[in-house]
């Protein structure tokens, strides 16, 4: 048995209301909140990228665990800050990991975290004493105006996957689907994403299908056997249309879309995180589900543009309320800051000098770990003096 044996996500401490967006971009508030279905949407302030998101998520899931034991990082990002250096090595450094462990880096858009995933899972198979911390972040971001702009987002999601999974057991069966397609992308030159939305959406669905035939091909679990859902949200009323979806695909009666709900709690207040998405929408399922899931069965969708998508299943292990952070998330969601519609412009339009000059970064608010500056092209991380929670001011 493999799976995930501990899970833990971290959402910057800004955040805008997507009513506060409409209004200032002239649309119907309910476009944001019931056709697109935000709430609010994370903010990433200066000093935080993808490297101290990642430092902060894994920290908090790794309470507790002999670091020693952890062998391997997979860090997933498409949001990368160097194209040589992996992203994983400074978390490496900053947690103070061994250093026998390897460390890489895995892109494929928003499905690198499932696919970091199944690249733990077939280290532990391999090797059942060693652990693979598996982390996934990401900053969304489409350009101010643009019809891809309420689904932005930011955050980092950061599990362990071992041979005593507590939380969840992930099945081999797996179905994949991959198409070269031109549906979103973001170009070495660019900071923003272009994105075809009609058709990434249409993409995505078509994915999905896919996968599904693929894993029914492949011995998964017929339809009537999955008993709750987790789909990619760079919405989250893209799981509603996935759901509907994979049921017509399957031939079977589509039931009442309403028991998604728990599974998009999370996403609702965070946006999109591209490959942290499926992840943090999974600790939402466990934790905002109000019976004990023990034993249930959850089919896991991901979809990554460009594209490639992957369908498999797992089963909730006993007892896995007791290794859940529910109290530490809702905590880090309830106490974010609500940035006015310029404050977030503001924030958005900031960049770190390109020319080698030497910045140091004012300290916003967060987890332990920031971005402190930067100098001769280096970014230099470390621990900041205050922590989220503390006297929240502008990004
Ligand atoms: P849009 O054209 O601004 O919105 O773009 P729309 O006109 O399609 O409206 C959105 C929904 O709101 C529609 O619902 C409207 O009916 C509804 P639907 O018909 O789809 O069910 N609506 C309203 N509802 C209530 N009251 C109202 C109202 N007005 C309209 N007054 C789009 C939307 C998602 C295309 C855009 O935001 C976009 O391009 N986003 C970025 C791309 C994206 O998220 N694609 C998703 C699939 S691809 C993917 O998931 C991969 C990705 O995560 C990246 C990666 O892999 O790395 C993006």
């Amino acid at each position: 048995m493999i799976g995930i044996e501990r899970i833990s996500f971290y959402t910057p401490a800004y955040a805008i209301d997507m009513r506060a967006l409409a209004k200032a971009r002239g649309v119907d508030p309910a476009k944001y909140c019931v056709g697109i279905g935000q709430d609010t949407m994370a903010v990433a302030p200066i000093d935080e990228d993808v490297v101290s998101m990642a430092a902060n998520a894994a920290q908090q899931c790794l309470e507790g665990l002999d670091k020693t034991t952890v062998d391997t990082v997979i860090f997933a990002t498409e949001t990368g800050v160097d194209q040589s250096k992996a992203a994983g090595v400074y978390v490496h450094s900053l947690l103070g990991l061994p250093g026998s462990c390897q460390v890489y880096e895995m892109k494929q858009a928003c499905c690198g975290g499932s696919l970091a995933l199944h690249a733990a899972l077939d280290r532990v198979a391999r090797r059942p004493e060693k652990q693979v911390l598996v982390i996934a972040a990401d900053v969304a971001r489409y350009g101010l105006g643009t019809a891809g702009e309420p689904t932005q987002g930011a955050g980092a999601v950061a599990f362990v996957v071992s041979a005593q999974p507590r939380i969840i057991e992930i099945f081999p069966q797996t179905g994949y689907f991959t198409q070269d397609v031109m549906d979103f992308w973001r170009p070495n030159y660019m900071e923003e994403a272009l994105v075809d939305g009609k058709f990434s959406v249409r993409m995505y669905l078509r994915a999905l299908e896919s996968c599904w035939h693929a894993y029914a091909a492949d011995g998964g679990l017929p339809i009537q056997d999955l008993d709750r859902f987790c789909y990619h949200q760079p919405f989250t009323t893209m799981a509603y249309k996935a759901h509907r979806r994979l049921f017509t695909v399957a031939d079977v009666e589509v039931p009442d879309v309403d028991v998604l709900a728990p599974s998009l709690r999370y996403n609702r207040l965070i946006g999109n995180t591209y490959g942290a998405s499926l992840f943090i929408s999974l600790c939402s399922l466990l934790e905002q589900t109000p019976v004990d899931m023990a034993g249930e069965h959850v089919g896991l969708f991901g979809y990554g543009s460009g594209c490639v998508g992957t369908f498999y299943a797992g089963r909730v292990i006993r007892n896995y309320r007791a290794h859940l952070k529910r109290e530490e998330h809702e905590c880090l969601l309830a106490n974010r800051c609500l940035l006015s519609i310029s404050e977030y412009e503001a924030a958005f339009r900031r960049r770190l000098p390109i020319d080698g000059s030497m910045q140091v970064l004012e300290e916003s608010c967060g987890g332990p770990f920031h971005l402190e500056g930067i100098e001769n092209h280096k970014r230099i991380y470390g621990r900041r003096r205050r922590e989220a929670g503390a006297n929240l001011g502008v990004a």
